[in-house]
Formats: C-alpha cells, sequence, structure tokens
C-alpha cells in the first residue's frame, strides 16, 4: 500500500446548474476517492481572480474569473492513493472534446470554459488551493 494523497476537487457552476452533482460525486467515489470535506459557496471576483492568478494576462482569464464567480461551486476534499494524478486523470482533458471515454469531462462538460470540474495538478498547487476553502486538517 502506497502512502495516502490528498487533492482537491471543484464542481463548477455548469455541472451544479445542471444538477450533476450527485453524479459526479458517484464517479469520483467508484474511482476510490474518499471525501474528507466538501461545501457550497460562491467566490467574488477577486478571490476568482487570485485562485487562477497563473492564468493572469491569457486570453481567457477574463471569462475564466467571470465564470468562475457566476454561480455556486463546491470544493472538495478528497484522499487516496496518488490522488492528485489520479484525479487529473479521472476528470480528463481540459478541453471535453479532447477528454478519454467516460472522464467526467467527457461525460459532462460542455466547453473548455464550462468544463464541470477543475482538479489540482500537482502537490503545490494542492497546498495553495486548498487553503482557498478549507483551513482545518482532517484525519
Ligand atoms: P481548470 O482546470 O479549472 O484550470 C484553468 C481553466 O482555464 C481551465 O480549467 C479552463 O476552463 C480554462 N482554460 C484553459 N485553457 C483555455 C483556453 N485555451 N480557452 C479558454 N479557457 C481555457
Amino acid at each position: 500500500m502506497g502512502r495516502k494523497e490528498r487533492s482537491l476537487l471543484i464542481i463548477k457552476p455548469d455541472a451544479v446548474k445542471r444538477n450533476l452533482v450527485g453524479k459526479i460525486l458517484a464517479q469520483v467515489e467508484n474511482a476510490g476517492f474518499k471525501i474528507l470535506d466538501l461545501k457550497m459557496l460562491k467566490i467574488k471576483k477577486d478571490k476568482a481572480q487570485r485562485f487562477y492568478g497563473v492564468h493572469n494576462g491569457k486570453p481567457f482569464y477574463k471569462e475564466l474569473v467571470n465564470y468562475i464567480s457566476s454561480g455556486s461551486i463546491i470544493p472538495i476534499l478528497l484522499e487516496k492513493e496518488n490522488a492528485i494524478s489520479d484525479l487529473r486523470e479521472l476528470i480528463g482533458n481540459t478541453d471535453p472534446a479532447k477528454a478519454a471515454p467516460d472522464t467526467i469531462r467527457r461525460n459532462f462538460a460542455l466547453s473548455i470554459t464550462e468544463n464541470s470540474v477543475h482538479a489540482s495538478d500537482s502537490k503545490k498547487t494542492f497546498e495553495f488551493e486548498s487553503k482557498f476553502f478549507f483551513n482545518r486538517k482532517k484525519q
């Protein structure tokens, strides 16, 4: 058995609006992830700008910030062996048209912006992103 690792998944506004929360959580749990914590909230533009700060200056930055602050989101703290890479594989390519079959984005996403979910892409990103939503250490 390898060491357990944590990652952060965010269910984005397009998926919450289309009542896909249960289906996405089921796919995550069926893939072996343990849900340690989750919440539903809306973020204002300034927080969205900080969360997606690495994309500042890119052509899609403004649309991305507007979109992620346009409705409720559900950040979820997950645990599993190899959680970070396994979750990236489970969600699939950023562009749903390029995502592999049965990935979350292939199953549910509408477009590269309305792509239903976000997942941390590295340990460092996880440490940065999880602090936006969860401050407690979960056992
Ligand atoms: P996410 O995984 O949340 O991380 C950054 C987001 O930027 C990404 O999902 C996409 O929604 C968005 N994004 C990345 N590349 C592009 C692009 N070329 N055009 C529009 N949006 C993009």
